[in-house]
């Protein structure tokens, strides 16, 4: 197809025909491509990509940070159908989510729009999204690729990522759904990496994601994110949007005269293009409105944290409650950005609440740019605590006002703004049964007034059906479920990136590595408020018969309460000591599970060589290090309730010795370890003093035959290097080394 095209019409192909439309070609449709993760935001005729204009009225459902918490990939799935629907019957071929980037940070201004500090979380939430989407013949855009993981200069800063951190943090989410479910789309991210500008970074683009995982789709630049059009076609952007840009056409039409560009490039991406645009179905008919608000409602219950409870809740609907807090009158049901969306119907807690039970309310603050003429702040607090003093218990709605987090820039502090912190501590101080209901896209302290209330439900942004969601779970309607998918610190000064983030200038060091989160707090023991997995309910779970298998694990877990309920069973995996630093614990499996008062299920959560492997950057390979692996069930990150062992051997590459080999290489050599040791031996026991091998352990062995003393010679050490590279020799010495330390075992 694209050979009958002439260059010129080639080149336009592969820059946008609109702000949210592909450009048509002879033989080529033109397709809407629009947001977004949670809902469908399509603009008639221009548009901006912040959210700034409307858009069609859509369901607005939860977004990931909320999703993410349900833990429940079955009910996300059929989120993603149900905006594969809204996005066929309006025409859409391509929706614009769903975002996996890692919270590296609690304080980016996006964090509401991804899903976890975990890549296993992001990666098999972020799938189900994508298959959900796909099931209805639209493309999803799997975003933003990759290392996008701050708001701040995002249009120019270098991420500067090993690549260890990278393959096992960063990018294993992306790599998960492209492997396992072809998005249609990738977006290229608008940050650069290591340097290197993401829209034109050939080995994050093409090595990777193509040559590497497999993809077979378009990829398709953010918003702007193209700079010079050429490199980023020879790199892999496919697609950039928005379009028209008549600069990007005439670079591509001499860049192709010049040669700089190999028409076979070009029409690669044409073809990309065109067939993406085959893709596009008809537009439906319609889909059904109300089924997808009681389907976003749904979704908000099991998104929802009990954090903690003193057994206020759930409430009685007797009791005269006090709902104090704009929020719960003026909810904030998603994040600001391109991922807003106009929603068919809002429900709002206050009005839910008032339907199942007598409330009365007051304000007890403003969210900002809503004045309140009559009353100024500490008279809406006053009036606030009147009302608490005289109830039997209160809805305490407190949360981050719009302004505070959005996309396009990052938060500086994680505490709740300061007048709603004098509320709760003048609430609290009149009314002990407070429950705390907070609204917050990312995470805030719950310090210092954690302590001086009752409970406290962390809600998230819950999409325009969390109204009706808080009144269900606030009145025992349904058992909260939901589980953190990020850690909640003491402190922003507990934070791994706390140093580096959000960077010098236009440079972020990602200096944590992959000890980020939970594999921070885990390995370093820093307490945190509450670890990634907590989460309460109205009942309580129990574990017991722990079985594993080489690739598979089942627990038995008993709902040991009086009430059903759902429960997140966790499955980590600690690996042990090898020489690369590891975290405490990664989690390698998780599975939901509703039970009945005292009915038991026993759970299998599969494992694969990947759940024991770190990257092996030396050999550029997943690798196991090899030894005893602790395999850990888990109700959160930090109270693991059994454990079990795995052995699994090394498969790590045996890198030959050479003389450039450190000493110790040599010494940990089956072959030449004990011979060299023998000798040190004898020689140490003459001298005595330290441990001469350990010192000069790091030395490259050649180096090592300079020095006086050293009673082997070059030529000794050249044929002990052969002898012990000899595969048949180092066979025999594996496997003596193994009957020894299984003897030595037995005899413990
Ligand atoms: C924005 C966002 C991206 C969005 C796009 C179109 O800047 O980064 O997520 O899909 O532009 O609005």
């Amino acid at each position: 197809m694209p050979a009958e095209l002439s260059v010129i019409e080639k080149a336009a192909v592969v820059v946008g025909g609109g702000f949210w439309k592909t450009h048509a070609a002879p033989g080529i449709r033109s397709v809407l491509i629009t947001d977004g993760p949670h809902g469908l935001r399509k603009q008639e005729g221009g548009g901006d990509h912040l959210g700034l204009g409307t858009s069609t009225p859509a369901t607005c459902f939860p977004p990931a940070v909320a999703l993410a918490s349900t833990f429940n990939a079955e009910l996300v799935e059929r989120v993603g159908i149900a905006l594969g629907k809204e996005a066929r019957a309006e025409d859409v071929t391509v929706l614009l989510g769903p975002g996996v980037n890692i919270k590296r940070s609690p304080l980016c201004g996006r964090n509401f729009e991804y899903f976890s500090e975990d890549p296993l979380v992001s990666g098999r939430l972020g799938a189900a999204l994508v298959r959900g989407i796909q099931s209805q013949g639209v493309g999803a855009s799997l975003k933003h690729f990759a290392a996008n993981n701050q708001e701040t200069n995002r249009m120019t800063v270098s991420a500067e990522v090993d690549e260890r951190t990278l393959r096992e943090l960063y990018l294993p989410a992306f790599e998960m759904i492209v492997k396992r479910e072809q998005p249609w789309t990738v977006m290229c991210s608008y940050n650069r990496l290591n340097g290197v500008a993401a829209a034109e970074s050939h080995w994050l683009l093409t090595k990777v994601l193509r040559d590497e995982w497999g993809f077979q789709g378009a990829v398709v630049s953010d918003w702007g994110a193209v700079d010079g059009r050429v490199p980023a076609l020879n790199a892999g952007t496919d697609l950039e949007m928005p379009g028209p840009q008549g600069d990007s056409v005439t670079a591509i039409v001499e860049a192709v005269a010049s040669g700089e560009l190999d028409e076979r490039v070009l029409d690669a991406s044409v073809e990309r293009i065109r067939a993406l645009a085959a893709k596009a179905g008809p537009a439906t008919s319609g889909y059904d409105v109300d089924a997808h608000h009681a389907l976003a409602r749904q979704a908000a219950e099991e998104s929802i944290v009990l954090l903690r409870n003193d057994g206020v809740l759930p409430l009685g609907p007797t009791e005269r409650i006090a709902v104090i807090g704009e929020l719960a009158r003026t909810p904030r049901i998603q994040g600001a950005g391109s991922s807003q969306v106009n929603p068919t119907r809002v429900d709002n807690a206050l009005d839910q609440l008032s339907a199942r039970a007598s409330v009365d309310f007051a304000a007890g603050y403003t969210l900002g740019g809503r004045p309140d003429p009559e009353l100024r702040g500490s008279d809406l607090r006053d009036e606030a605590v009147k009302l608490a003093a005289r109830s039997d218990s209160v809805l305490l709605f407190l949360g981050l006002p719009e302004r505070d987090e959005s996309e396009g820039y990052d938060r500086t502090r994680l505490e709740l703004p300061d007048d709603q912190l004098a509320l709760v501590h003048a609430v609290a101080a009149v009314n002990p049964r407070t429950a705390v209901v907070l609204t917050n896209g990312g995470v805030v302290t719950l310090e210092p007034w954690h302590d001086s209330v009752a409970a406290i439900l962390e809600c998230w942004l819950l999409g325009q059906a969390g109204g009706a969601a808080i009144a269900d779970v606030v009145f025992g309607g349904t058992s909260p479920s939901g589980r953190l998918a990020e850690s909640i610190p003491l402190r922003l000064q507990d934070t791994p990136s706390y140093l580096n983030f959000p960077g010098e200038g236009d440079v972020v060091r990602y200096a944590e590595g992959i000890f980020v989160g939970y594999r921070y707090y885990e390995t370093v023991e820093t307490p945190v408020r509450y670890p990634f997995g907590y989460g309460l309910g109205y009942t309580t779970f129990s574990y017991s018969e722990l079985r594993v298998g080489r690739d598979r694990v089942s627990v038995t877990v008993t709902n040991s309460g009086r009430v059903a309920g759902k429960e997140v069973v966790q499955l980590y995996v600690s690996a042990p000591p090898s020489g690369v630093r590891v975290p405490a614990r990664e989690l390698r499996g998780f599975a939901k599970v509703a039970l009945q008062p005292g009915e038991s299920r026993s759970v299998t959560i599969s494992l694969d060589d990947r759940s024991f492997s770190f990257w092996d950057v030396d050999s550029s390979s997943w690798v196991i290090a090899g030894g005893d692996y602790s395999v850990q069930i888990g109700k959160s990150a930090h109270d693991i309730v059994l454990r079990a062992t795995i052995r699994r051997a090394s498969t790590r590459p045996s890198h030959p010795l050479t003389l450039e080999s450190p000493v110790s290489a040599w010494l940990a050599h089956p072959v030449t370890g004990p011979l060299l040791r023998r000798t040190a031996a004898k020689e140490a026991a003459e001298e005595g003093g330290a441990d001469v091998l350990e010192m000069v352990g790091s030395m490259p062995m050649r180096r090592l035959l300079r020095f006086p003393g050293v009673e082997i010679d070059r030529r000794q050490l050249e044929l002990l290097r052969r002898v012990a590279n000899n595969p048949v020799v180092l066979g025999v010495a594996r496997g003596v080394a193994r009957l020894r330390s299984t003897i030595a075992r037995s005899s413990d």
